[in-house]
């Protein structure tokens, strides 16, 4: 019978069995997969673990700081912060299609990668948070025959990143491999994952980018920020985070009239997207209590500059999806 104590210690016996004294590259973005493997490996090989974890500029507000904060000061993970904001916000010049914006965010990580992993390389192995989903998803990668362990380089499908470049060639780790959502946040638990990564809201690899509509600018990523804000300030407040699969707000480009003293203004609207899902295939509108929307509307229209207006989205997905892009 399979209990999370047994796959963690097999695990860590495997993982150490196969790097030896080698060093281990991971891209952590701090979701539940790779926040959970990087607790795991560290359990595992402690410093032979380098964590790279790449700001492109696009999550939420205090998150990136939290995150560094959380491994470092608080676990002592190897932590490699790089800064890479000016030059994906640069990649956005312009772009208002949602899949080019896609596109060139993961291009862009793909180049700061393999900048970074030069830089603080040479790393034999790079660790995957893959989980059983992807890689019945992507069978088609090198699989050595002996150990039936895959051995090419391929980054996780959902970080909208095609592939490394051939001259990166690592060795992968994917103690993770043979497991489900479910069962990778019961190991996360069970090697000291605070419980707020663990049970943590799915955010899309292309972040804010995403939910600020056409043109994304420093500008409207600090009105979208602030206001995204808010909404889980007030939500977390009232103690209501786990009754929805996602919680957050998207800023449209459009502008509409509206009077703030004896002002008349002319800002962007913030959309709310509130909602419960068992999957994220199919969704449903959240029926909140009035006050709440009451209080996040006032809230942001009054504390957000270049916001006067806020809506809140009522669609289901199918019709509708998650994400506004
Ligand atoms: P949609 O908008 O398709 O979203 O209903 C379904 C789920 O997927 C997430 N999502 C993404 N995640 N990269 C990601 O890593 C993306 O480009 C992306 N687009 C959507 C979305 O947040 C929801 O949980």
């Amino acid at each position: 019978t399979w209990t999370t104590e047994a796959f963690v210690e097999e695990a860590i016996r495997e993982v150490r069995a196969r790097v030896g004294d080698k060093r281990v590259l991971l891209a952590l973005s701090g979701g539940v997969d790779s926040s959970t493997l990087a607790f795991l490996l560290h359990q595992a090989i402690g410093d032979q673990l380098t964590c790279m974890f790449i700001d492109q500029g696009f999550m939420r507000k205090y998150e990136p700081e939290r995150l560094v904060k959380l491994f470092k000061e608080q676990f002592h993970i190897n932590v490699e912060y790089i800064n890479a904001r000016d030059r994906f916000l640069a990649q956005m010049t312009g772009v208002t299609d949602p899949e080019e914006k896609r596109k060139r965010i993961g291009r862009e990580f793909i180049r700061v990668f393999e900048e970074e992993s030069k830089r603080l390389g040479p790393f034999d192995y790079l660790a995957q948070g893959t989980l059983y989903p992807d890689v019945i998803e992507s069978a088609d990668t090198n699989v050595d025959p002996k150990t039936g362990e895959r051995v090419a380089v391929k980054i996780k499908s959902h970080h909208n990143v095609g592939g490394l470049p051939d001259d990166l060639c690592f060795k992968l780790v994917e103690p993770l491999r043979r497991l489900f959502k479910d069962e990778v946040r019961k190991v996360g638990r069970s090697v000291g994952l605070p419980e707020e990564i663990v049970n943590r809201h799915p955010f899309p690899g292309p972040g804010l980018a995403i939910r600020i509509l056409e043109e994304v600018t420093a500008e409207k990523l600090n009105i979208l920020r602030d206001a995204d804000y808010i909404v889980r300030q007030e939500i977390n407040q009232r103690g209501l985070y786990h009754d929805f699969w996602q919680a957050f707000a998207v800023l449209l480009p459009v502008r509409s009239v509206g009077v703030m003293g004896d002002q008349r203004t002319y800002a962007h609207p913030i959309v709310l997207r509130l909602i419960s899902s068992e999957d994220g295939m199919t969704a449903d509108w959240s029926r909140v209590p009035y006050d709440l929307l009451e209080t996040i509307s006032n809230r942001i229209v009054n504390e957000v500059e270049g916001v006067n207006r806020v809506v809140y989205d009522i669609t289901s997905k199918p019709p509708g999806t998650i994400e506004w892009e």
